[in-house]
């Protein structure tokens, strides 16, 4: 019984009995909780809160390749919103609308850096969404740097390959653009909030205040740390990446390991790769791969890559990546979409087997294994950006769990990589710097100087991408061999074959 109910005297106890009856017990009760009733919006208001800066809501795409192209693998900021981790884009919204605020530092927005816009998206294919931290907050997947298209003619709709490099995709600018805006004045709040709602989006009041009191506060000073960072990088004295390259590891030795890039030898911090393509990954396995055959391990691969789109430990979707494993685990390579001359291709096949398919086959006895820089000869720059204390540090990196990489290793040379979907991965070589298969099967002397990458149709003749019209000048990047890093010399093979056998070989590696 409670206390309240008995009232002491002297001698024993007397029970209040009507206080005490059940239905004044209810009336206490209920009095009881009434004094809560004044708490409650309270209550509701902070419950809400609660929810709306911890929930973490993606759109679920039942589809693989929608996934791969939309889906969210957690490149978003996470974590909570006292520490927030992960992500190397602004929000939703800010992202949407930077091109609407400085239109003099990206006139043509998005899509003229090479990014791919489908019907009914507003965000390109690479792009992902996802609720986090109480903001919609956009980042970077899998499909960005590797997905491209191919057209057959200026007039011709283009034909968007999953997996394929993303060989138009110029994210040296990209991001130079998203960080360079992001500090702009004209990025306020209500600049912000105004643009949205010109183009259709509903901001809600709660959202207005948050922009107007922590977002755009925050994004400035993230922005500043990350230019700080990878600035010297964009925009310092190196050779540009152009469309379809990105330095592989050298953000990372600012980003991650917050070196200070001053202190490292120039030469070390050029070291523009192609984006390669994805398919046949489980072929793929203990291989060594990666252009300078640094990492045996697919999934170490996938995880490195997830990093350097802005995952953490804190932020990773398991799951997502999970799925894209499996998918491009058995991902074929694309057919070559154009007619095939099958008499020379099958006297091309003979010359492949004899050639080249030791170092570029399954199953070839050197495929998956490292090729020394003595041997290939091709442009050492990619290689010597990846350092033994880069690889020192990488192995510290999460120690004690899941995440700690132990398959990587510095190599002394280029890997023999399986050529499979070879036709959709040009410009050859890692740095990029042969346009077309034909080219690649000339004495370096005779291969183009300078010539336009970035540019999606397609020459059935020389089996590369066009490089030397007026569109493709206006579409590309002019690329130059002459400069540090894009020497297009080495790799000999099939150099001295005569001009009837290329053309069989080049025609055979059409079916690869
Ligand atoms: C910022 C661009 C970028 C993003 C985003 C990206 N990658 Fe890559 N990926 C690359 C580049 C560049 C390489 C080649 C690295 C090198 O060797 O220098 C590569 C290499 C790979 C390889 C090894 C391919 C081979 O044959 O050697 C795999 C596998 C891979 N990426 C998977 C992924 C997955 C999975 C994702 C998403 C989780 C992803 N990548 C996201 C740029 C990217
Ligand atoms: C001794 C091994 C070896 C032989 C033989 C060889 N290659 Fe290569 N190949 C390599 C290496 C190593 C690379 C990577 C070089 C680089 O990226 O700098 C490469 C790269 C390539 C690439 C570019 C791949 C890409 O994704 O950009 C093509 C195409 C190619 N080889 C075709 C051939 C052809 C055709 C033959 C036969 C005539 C041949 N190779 C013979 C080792 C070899």
């Amino acid at each position: 019984m409670p206390d309240e109910m008995v009232i002491k005297t002297g001698e024993g106890k007397l029970v209040d009995e009507i206080y005490s009856s059940p239905v004044d017990q209810w009336q206490h009760n209920v009095r009881r909780w009434l004094i809560l009733i004044p708490l409650l919006p309270l209550i509701i208001i902070v419950g809400y809160l609660i929810w709306y800066f911890t929930s973490d809501r993606t759109e679920y795409h039942a589809d693989i390749q929608e996934h791969f192209k939309y889906g969210s693998i957690g490149s978003e900021p996470g974590g909570n919103i006292f520490t927030p981790v992960g992500g190397v884009l602004p929000p939703y919204l800010v992202f949407k609308t930077l091109p609407k605020v400085c239109p003099d530092k990206l006139p043509g927005g998005y899509a003229s850096l090479g990014l791919i816009f489908e019907p009914g998206h507003d965000m390109p294919i690479g792009i992902s969404r996802r609720w986090r931290l109480g903001v919609e907050q956009v980042g970077v997947n899998c499909a960005a740097c590797h997905t491209g298209t191919v057209r057959e003619s200026p007039g011709s709709q283009p034909i968007i390959v999953l997996g394929m490099p993303a060989h138009e995709f110029d994210i040296e600018k990209f991001f130079q653009f998203v960080l360079s805006c992001s500090l702009d004045d004209r990025v306020t709040a209500d600049n912000v909030i105004a643009k949205a709602e010109e183009s259709g989006d509903h901001v809600s009041l709660m959202q207005k205040l948050v922009f107007k009191t922590a977002i755009i506060p925050l994004l400035k000073l993230q922005t500043l740390s990350l230019q700080n960072r990878i600035g010297p990088l964009l925009n310092g004295p190196y050779p540009a990446w152009g469309r379809g390259r990105v330095d592989t590891f050298n953000p990372y030795k600012a980003v991650q390991f917050n070196w200070n890039l001053d202190e490292l030898p120039h030469a070390e911090l050029i070291g523009a790769a192609d984006f390669p393509s994805l398919w046949n990954q489980h072929p793929r396995e203990g291989m060594h791969l990666h252009w300078d055959g640094n990492n045996t391990s697919v999934d170490e691969r996938n995880l490195s890559a997830s990093l350097g789109a802005g995952v953490t430990p804190v932020t990773v979707d398991h799951a997502s990546l999970q799925r894209i494993h499996d998918w491009i685990w058995t991902l074929p390579p694309p057919k070559y979409p154009f007619a095939i001359d099958q008499t020379r291709s099958a006297r091309g096949k003979a010359i492949f087997d004899s050639e080249c398919a030791g170092c570029h086959s399954f199953g070839g006895a050197k495929t998956g294994t490292v090729e020394s820089l003595a041997s290939v000869n091709t442009d050492p720059y990619r290689l010597n950006s990846y350092t033994y204390e880069f690889a020192t540090a990488q192995a510290g990196l999460f120690p004690d769990s899941q995440y700690r990489f132990t398959h990587f290793s510095k190599t002394g040379g280029y890997a023999n990589q399986p050529l499979d979907g070879i036709w959709a991965r040009a410009p050859y070589l890692h740095n990029g710097s042969v346009p077309s298969l034909s080219d690649l099967l000339n004495d370096p002397a005779d291969r183009p100087r300078q010539f336009v990458r970035g540019y999606d149709v397609y020459d059935q003749q020389k089996v590369g991408f066009v490089q030397d019209t007026p569109e493709a000048r206006n579409a590309g990047f002019l690329y130059d061999t002459s400069i540090p890093g894009n020497g297009n010399g080495g790799h000999l093979f099939g150099t001295k074959l005569p001009a009837d056998q290329k053309r069989d070989l080049i025609e055979f590696m059409k079916t690869l």
